[in-house]
């Protein structure tokens, strides 16, 4: 009790103050390894290949590497280490660098990849004068020079992309046994390496101590982007998208935490880590992918910013003006790095998703309006709250259950007196087409008679401390233990609590929010679980000691993965593999986006926190993780009128979109503002309604294709200089150009229109008014306006009646935005199916690519075995940027033919064709006629 008071005490106190306490947290300084990194700057690289060992077989390269004692006449090596050089298919490379004989296996990440990556042909091209050259089946080489070790990588021009290890900071620290000194023979006897070093053996932050029975394993890599104007990636952060320089302060960190109330425009940890960057400048992108799940730090370079480094520039780039450099320094792990040499941001996207999957396609109402609070208080708050959307008229799909619903904080259980029938609160829900979606945690409660508890205990089922006992610590429910989901038996005991009797109240229309998985833990180190925790290791030769299991150091970035991925099998097989889950995650890792959506924690209710919902979606959007959102309004704090109104116009915008606040804010349910704050709150939810096809195309096109729905400027103008910066704008897909209003208080504000030299023009979506692509422009903003642009050649689908859920408008009408481009052309797609099954795997869709061009308008079902049978029809076409109007205009579908009515809007050329109505299950032709 007296702890439980302590933390409650402390709770309190924190939050009547906002901002972070950054003393919770490590500098790099704090962080023993991160500290002894930085400061490692050799001026010549300790790793050579040993060029008698090379062999090349199939994709892959192999060689011995050494680091040699050159301190004396003869090269002693002092270590050895296995070298892979992998080719893999689309323009990618593998580096993997381990001890060639460890004292025990040293951890290689699990879950991110999406399978094996398939390998490509690789060849060797030339072996002379200590380079070695090879090439892959696209044409891009890499030469290896053996000593000092360096990796350059060609594109297929034959001009370096990347080079690895230019600054010599490639480091694998070898294990070694405590209290015997470091030992490896070679072919003169035996070497002494290093005088043991106690501080290896154990650190020690704020009351916390690290037993590190292993030592020392970092490993650490360093990586060159010639020509490179701007890095980007390694979310989760809040700061710019283009990354900074990060000399002057500390590195960017990769460590997924709860952090209290975080800052913006940092470079702290907060719940994600995805150590993926990409480079891009004029000239090319690249990219490159750390698969390490250990905490990991990285620096950044930047040659052309204004800093004291760029007057080193003509020193370090020899006169080269544009180049970044990055460096990579994990705790422990492998070497384990993907080079992808793109050429465009398009194709290192897609290359580093190839890796770790897509996101699969989404449920469509996932896609919708959800509204969420900590806590709608029982079933009665949930009724009226669901009431509250029909009486005001704004659409909503899902409503969300914090901890509360909860017996105690028993995940899998409800609290019996204030959600005593679920069943009846989700058919009340489901009734209307919505959902529930509610949260389950990893930290299990340690109370006697709780059947999670008690099964875990049994069976040992959670994850360990240093001791070999079960790991206790403190969360929600107070003590608290962590189920040990590396271990495939405490994994499959995980996806089962999720069938349908095994959680009463639950049906396919209950979906699961997975918080607190960095994992939280409030008296652990850093809010997180102790390093020196023991995760289950498979039993294998030798398999004693220190070899015997992982430590949470090993697998910290991975573990909310792992849990997720549990999450997401139980969702499945509870219904038989027939229905698409929707979860949403905090903790953020390589492939998450596999299994969920993912928000960006706890903002708060501030102008700069709804900023920065742009530059952290797009990071994480460009590494895998399409479906982003914030919390809408803001977490912590109460947004006014303004702010709450900006917020659902951002949001309306953003993949993921959903409104949530703290238990202690103000309620903020849309209608409990002035009424004419909430017509545009109701306004912005019911322009994404409008949009929901479109959206649920994208997605879908996202599954197929793997490119980020939400996407930086540079990624669709590649060569336009003035976008490589931009993050107050973003595109949705291809064609959908949006710039929220982050800014109180503003009339007007600035937008880049990209796309002068291709001759593009912008539609503006209210107005259909034709805005010719020439930089930036002001943009006027009432307090109703949201700045979006439609790409001319672009045609948007749309459905414009007004229903309280998505599901109900599941065989409405669509219009389509058709916007010509110069050429008076346009192209646009629609995806349709059932909206929650897995059917449309077995064709039970449509997919139709619709073209404008020489006076006609065509409909055309790609996929030819098509079996879905919308009721959906056309019922209108607009035609922005149109000029001449066209005298007449016909529907032809099947063997049938329609005169058709039009009507010209002379002043902004707009031609709206009214009420084809041609279905939308089977091609369809409007041919005008001058
Ligand atoms: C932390 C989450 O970030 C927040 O969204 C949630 O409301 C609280 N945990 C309580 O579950």
């Amino acid at each position: 009790m007296k702890t439980l008071t302590f933390f409650l005490v402390a709770f309190l106190a924190i939050s009547v103050s906002f901002g972070v306490d950054r003393n919770n947290f490590k500098t790099c300084d704090q962080s023993g390894f991160c500290n002894r990194l930085r400061k490692f700057k050799p001026e010549k690289s300790q790793y050579a290949v040993n060029l008698d060992t090379v062999i090349v077989h199939g994709s892959v390269l192999s060689a011995e590497v050494n680091t040699v004692d050159t301190s004396t006449e003869k090269k002693i090596i002092l270590w050895r280490y296995a070298l892979r050089l992998s080719a893999l298919k689309d323009g990618t490379f593998r580096i993997e660098m381990d001890e060639a004989d460890p004292l025990y296996p040293r951890y290689r990440t699990q879950l991110s990849l999406n399978g094996e990556p398939k390998g490509d042909s690789l060849k060797l091209v030339s072996n002379i004068n200590g380079q070695l050259t090879v090439k892959n089946g696209q044409g891009h080489s890499v030469v290896i020079t053996a000593e000092p070790l360096k990796f350059e990588f060609l594109d297929k021009k034959g001009d370096v992309a990347v080079v690895v290890n230019e600054n010599s900071q490639l480091l694998v620290e070898p294990l070694k046994e405590k209290g015997k000194k470091a030992v490896e023979n070679d072919d003169e006897g035996s070497l002494a390496v290093e005088a043991e070093d106690e501080s290896a053996w154990s650190e020690t932050f704020k009351s916390h101590h690290d037993s590190k029975p292993r030592g020392n394993e970092a490993v650490s890599i360093d990586i060159s982007f010639p020509d490179a104007d701007h890095v980007y990636g390694i979310p989760e952060h809040t700061d710019n998208f283009a990354l900074k320089t990060t000399t002057d302060g500390e590195p960017y960190r990769l460590f997924n935490l709860d952090v209290f109330e975080y800052e913006l425009n940092s470079r702290m940890a907060i719940y994600g880590a995805i150590p993926v960057m990409y480079s891009h400048g004029t000239k090319r992108s690249a990219g490159v992918f750390w698969h390490n799940s250990a905490e990991t730090w990285v620096d950044v370079v930047n040659y052309a910013e204004g800093t004291v480094v760029s007057s080193l520039v003509n020193l370090v780039t020899g006169g080269q003006k544009r180049r970044v450099d990055a460096r990579f320094m994990s705790e422990s792990g492998v070497v384990d790095l993907f080079v992808f040499l793109g050429d465009k941001p398009a194709d290192v996207f897609r290359q580093y998703i190839t890796l770790t999957g897509v996101a699969p396609l989404p449920p469509k109402f996932s896609l919708a309006y959800h509204q969420s609070r900590w806590n709608y208080v029982d079933q009665a708050d949930v009724r009226s709250v669901d009431e509250g959307f029909d009486t005001h008229d704004i659409p909503l799909d899902v409503i969300w259950l914090d901890i509360e619903y909860t017996d105690g904080k028993k995940y899998f259980t409800w609290d019996p007196i204030k959600f005593a029938t679920p069943q009846d609160m989700v058919a009340n829900l489901t009734a209307k087409g919505r959902k529930l979606v509610v949260i389950i945690d990893p930290h299990i409660k340690r109370e006697a008679g709780y059947f999670v508890h008690e099964d875990a205990t049994e069976n040992g089922y959670y994850v360990k401390n240093k001791d070999g006992n079960d790991y206790e610590g403190w969360c929600w429910p107070g003590a608290s233990s962590y189920l040990d989901y590396f271990n495939p038996v405490v994994s499959k005991y995980y996806s089962e609590r999720y069938r349908f009797e095994n959680f009463p109240g639950t049906s396919k229309d209950v979906h699961f929010w997975n918080d607190m998985n960095e994992p939280s833990v409030f008296n652990g180190p850093e809010i997180t679980m102790p390093k020196d925790c023991r995760h289950y290791k498979p039993p294998q030769d030798g398999h004693e000691g220190l070899a015997s299991y992982w430590e949470h150091r090993h697998v910290h970035n991975e573990y909310g993965l792992f849990f997720i991925r549990g999450t997401h099998e139980g969702s499945l097989q509870r219904a038989d593999s027939k229905y698409r889950p929707f979860i949403l995650t905090r903790a953020v890792f390589p492939g998450t986006q596999r299994y969920a959506a993912v928000w960006t924690g706890d903002n708060m209710a501030e102008w700069g926190h709804l900023a920065v919902t742009v530059p952290m979606c797009l990071s994480l959007a460009a590494a895998g993780v399409s479906f982003c959102g914030a919390d809408v309004g803001g977490f912590f704090k109460y947004p006014e009128a303004e702010l709450m109104t900006r917020w659902y116009q951002a949001g309306a915008f953003q993949p993921f979109f959903r409104a949530h606040s703290h238990i202690e804010t103000k309620r903020r349910e849309p209608w409990l503002y002035e009424p004419a704050t909430t017509a545009l709150l109701r306004e912005a939810v019911r322009r994404r309604y409008a949009l929901l096809d479109f959206w649920y195309t994208l997605f879908y096109e996202h599954s197929t294709k793997g490119l980020p729905v939400m996407r930086p400027l540079f990624q669709e103008f590649p060569d336009e200089e003035e976008t490589f910066t931009i993050d107050d704008e973003y595109l949705l897909g291809a064609n959908l150009l949006v710039r929220p209003v982050t800014e109180p208080g503003v009339n007007s504000v600035k937008v880049y229109l990209p796309g002068k030299e291709s001759k593009t023009i912008w539609y503006d979506v209210d107005s259909y008014k034709a805005i010719p692509a020439a930089g930036y422009m002001h943009q006027e903003v009432n307090i109703g306006k949201i700045p979006v642009y439609q790409r001319g050649g672009s045609i948007i689908p749309r459905k414009e009646r007004v229903r309280r859920s998505s599901a109900l408008m599941a065989d409405d009408p669509y219009t389509l935005v058709v916007a010509l481009d110069v050429n008076k052309a346009a192209h646009g797609t629609l995806y349709i199916d059932d909206g929650e099954t897995y059917e449309y795997r077995d064709s039970k869709y449509i997919y139709a690519n619709i073209d404008y061009k020489n006076n006609e308008l065509n409909y055309t079902i790609v996929n030819k075995n098509a079996k879905y049978p919308t009721r959906s029809w056309l019922e209108r076409v607009v035609i922005a940027g149109i000029r001449n109007s066209p005298k007449s205009a016909k529907l032809t579908q099947g063997d049938k033919t329609t005169a058709l009515q039009l009507t010209l809007h002379k002043g902004n050329d707009v031609l709206v064709v009214r009420k084809p109505g041609a279905t939308m299950a089977a091609s369809w032709t409007i041919t005008f006629g001058y």
